[in-house]
C-alpha cells in the first residue's frame, strides 16, 4: 500500500478556527443552562466512553464491520467476547454515535467507530496507546505526578520513559504505530502549509519510522533527506520509504540527538520532540543542532503552542500526557519556546498556523 499523502480538501483555515470558536461556546452555553453538578457528573464519567472506545478498537469490532451489520452474537463469536457484556458496552457507544444499534442487537459502523478502522489514516494505534492497559495504569497515577511533579513511568518502573518503551518491544510496536497514524494524519496537512521545497538536504531529528520525510519528499522531487532516529525507532523506515518510491533520496542515520547529529543539512525539523523534554536536555539538543548548522540553516520546530486564555486545548491535555509519561517534558508558550532557542543561540523567525493543533515555529542561528 503506497502512504503517498492524499491532498485533503480542507476548509480554509479561518473557517475551521471560526467553526471550533463557534462549537466551545455553544458547549459553555449549554453547560451554564444546566445544573453544574449534573454538568460535572456527565464529564467526570466521560473516562467509559474513553475506554469504551479504546476496548472496541483493540477488539478490531470497527473491521468485523466493515463488510455490512452483523449481529452482537456474531460479533462475540468473531472477537471471542462474552456476548451480553459485548452488546452492553457497543450500545454504550451506539448512543454516542459511534457504532448504530439496528434490530435484533445487530451493529453498524458510522463514520466515528470508521475511524477506528486498521487503515490508514485511522486513530486505532493512536487510541490503543492513549487508553490501552499500559497508559491507563500511568494515568491512574496522575495524583502522585500531580503531588511530586514525578512521571509515572520512573514513579512505577523505576526507568525512564524512552528506557520504558526499548525494554517492552510490544509497547514499542503499539507507541510507533500511535506516533505513525499522527504523522500520517497531519503530515498531509503539513506539507501543503510549508514550503519544503526551498531546501536541498532536510534532516528529521527524531523523525520516527519516516512518515512525515516520506510525505515531504513524495510532494517535492527535488529535495534529498536524512532521517536521525534511535536504531530500535527506525527498523520500518526503509520498507516505507521503498513504497512511496523515496528511498533513494533519503539516507537513515541512527544516533541519539544528545550526543551529535547530522551535518550539512538546509532545514532540520524537530516534530513533537522537545516536549518530551525539561528545559535544560531541550536545550542540548537544540544545542546539538545548532552545532550541526551552517549560519543560514533554518529550524523548524512543529509542536503546540499553548495560549494564555481560558478555552479548550489539544495541547493543555496533551501536556498532562508529557506529565505522567515524560521526564520533565511540557507543551509550551510562545515565551517558553522563545526562551529555549535563544537559550541555545537561535532567534524566533515566524510562527505558522496550519489546520492541526501543532504549529511551525521557524528559527535560525542568533
Ligand atoms: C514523540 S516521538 C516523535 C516522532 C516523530 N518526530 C513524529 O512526530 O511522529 C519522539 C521521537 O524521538 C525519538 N528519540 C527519543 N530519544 C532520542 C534520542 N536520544 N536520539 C534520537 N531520537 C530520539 C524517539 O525514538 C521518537 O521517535
Amino acid at each position: 500500500m503506497s502512504d503517498k499523502p492524499k491532498d485533503k480538501k480542507l476548509p480554509p483555515l479561518f473557517v475551521i478556527k471560526a467553526t471550533i470558536g463557534l462549537r466551545n461556546f455553544l458547549i459553555r452555553i449549554a453547560k451554564k443552562m444546566l445544573p453544574a453538578n449534573f454538568v460535572l457528573l456527565e464529564e467526570a464519567s466521560s473516562f467509559w466512553k474513553a475506554k469504551s472506545i479504546e476496548v472496541a478498537a483493540q477488539l478490531n469490532i470497527p473491521d468485523l464491520l466493515e463488510p455490512g451489520p452483523m449481529p452482537v452474537s456474531k460479533l462475540a463469536e468473531l472477537s471471542q467476547c462474552n456476548e451480553e457484556a459485548l452488546y452492553r458496552m457497543l450500545r454504550a457507544l451506539a448512543g454516542e454515535g459511534i457504532f448504530k444499534e439496528l434490530r435484533g442487537k445487530t451493529f453498524k459502523n458510522t463514520s466515528l467507530s470508521k475511524a477506528l478502522l486498521t487503515k490508514k489514516e485511522s486513530v486505532k494505534y493512536f487510541v490503543m496507546h492513549h487508553l490501552g492497559t499500559n497508559n491507563w495504569d500511568l494515568v491512574g497515577d496522575l495524583f502522585n505526578c500531580v503531588k511530586t511533579g514525578e512521571n509515572a513511568i520512573t514513579h512505577k518502573f523505576h526507568m525512564e520513559p524512552f528506557e520504558f518503551l526499548e525494554k517492552n518491544p510490544e509497547k514499542n510496536v503499539i507507541f510507533n504505530k500511535a506516533m505513525t497514524e499522527t504523522a500520517e494524519l497531519s503530515g498531509s496537512i503539513f506539507v501543503n502549509a510549508y514550503n519544503f521545497g526551498q531546501y536541498k538536504l532536510i534532516v528529521d531529528i527524531g523523525g520516527g519510522q519516516g512518515h512525515l520525510l516520506s510525505q515531504i519528499l513524495s510532494k517535492y522531487k527535488n529535495v534529498e533527506a536524512i532521517l536521525f532516529d534511535q536504531p530500535h525507532v527506525v527498523t520500518e523506515a526503509k520498507e516505507l520509504l521503498k513504497r512511496n518510491g523515496v528511498e533513494s533520496r533519503c539516507n537513515i542515520v541512527v544516533g541519539s540527538f544528545f550526543d551529535r547529529v547530522p551535518a550539512q543539512g538546509d532545514l532540520y525539523i524537530l516534530k513533537n520532540i522537545l516536549h518530551d523534554w525539561d528545559d535544560v536536555r531541550s536545550v542540548e539538543i537544540l544545542k546539538n543542532l545548532h552545532a550541526a548548522m551552517l549560519p543560514e540553516t533554518r529550524l523548524l520546530l512543529i509542536e503546540t503552542i499553548i495560549k494564555p486564555n481560558n478555552k479548550p486545548s489539544f495541547g493543555k491535555f496533551i501536556d498532562l500526557q508529557m506529565l505522567i509519561g515524560t521526564t520533565g517534558g511540557k507543551e509550551r508558550t510562545r515565551e517558553e519556546f522563545e526562551k529555549l532557542l535563544n537559550d541555545s543561540g537561535f532567534k524566533l523567525k515566524r510562527i505558522i498556523e496550519n489546520a492541526t493543533p501543532f504549529s511551525f515555529i521557524e528559527a535560525m542561528k542568533l
